[in-house]
């Protein structure tokens, strides 16, 4: 027999279990949301998700494309001179006389052929550089130059690399008037 009260007892129950199950469902999913993030499984997946675009667009052909424009104009504006001075971090190890030391000569090298010193003993990786980047055009010169181990990775060249394009350029105009 039902009168109003035991059926509004009835359905308050059954809200109130119906409002439980969803609070705690919010409160799971809440939870499993605070859980995660403060072991940081998510946020580093984020953090990742974020940096990865960033890193490709750095590398990839916006940087190198803004460099290679700057370049040939820093080629234009290079000065020979200074390269001479700069040429004073390779003289250890290269001469312009057409002898070698621990590096191949490098008059004429503007152009040369990669890897061609008959009788200089270089690396496998410069050798086999020579297959992807046949020729030490400017380009060439500078990219390798920028840093020497990321560019012909294995190479037996001990060098840093000259970090500004300026200074690359300006050593390269020299190189070239070294034939
Ligand atoms: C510590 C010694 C050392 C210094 C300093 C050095 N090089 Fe070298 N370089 C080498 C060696 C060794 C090789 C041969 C690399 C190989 O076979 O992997 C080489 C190779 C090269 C080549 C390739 C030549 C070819 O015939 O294919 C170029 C170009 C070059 N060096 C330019 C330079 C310039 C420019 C500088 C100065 C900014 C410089 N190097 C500084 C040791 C050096």
């Amino acid at each position: 027999m039902f009168n109003t009260m035991t059926v509004t007892k009835a359905a308050g129950a059954l809200i109130g279990a119906l409002l439980f199950l969803m609070l705690a469902n919010w409160a799971a999913s809440g939870l499993y949301h605070v859980g995660s993030a403060g072991h940081g499984g998510e946020d580093e997946e984020h953090a990742q998700a974020y940096s990865i675009p960033v890193e490709d667009s750095g590398d990839g052909g916006e940087a190198e494309a803004e460099e290679q424009i700057d370049f040939a104009a820093l080629m234009e504006a290079a000065d020979p001179a200074a390269g001479e001075k700069g040429f004073g971090k390779c003289k250890a190890c290269h001469k312009l006389d057409g002898s070698d030391g621990v590096g191949p000569h490098l008059n004429g090298v503007v152009g040369r052929p990669v890897a061609s010193i008959g009788g200089f003993a270089y690396s496998d990786a410069m050798v086999a550089h020579a297959d992807e980047a046949p020729e030490w055009t400017p380009e060439a010169l500078q990219e390798f130059l920028t840093n020497p181990k990321s560019d012909v990775p294995g190479t037996k060249m001990s060098f840093a690399g000259l970090k500004k394009p300026e200074d690359r350029a300006d050593l390269i105009a020299y190189l070239q008037s070294q034939q």
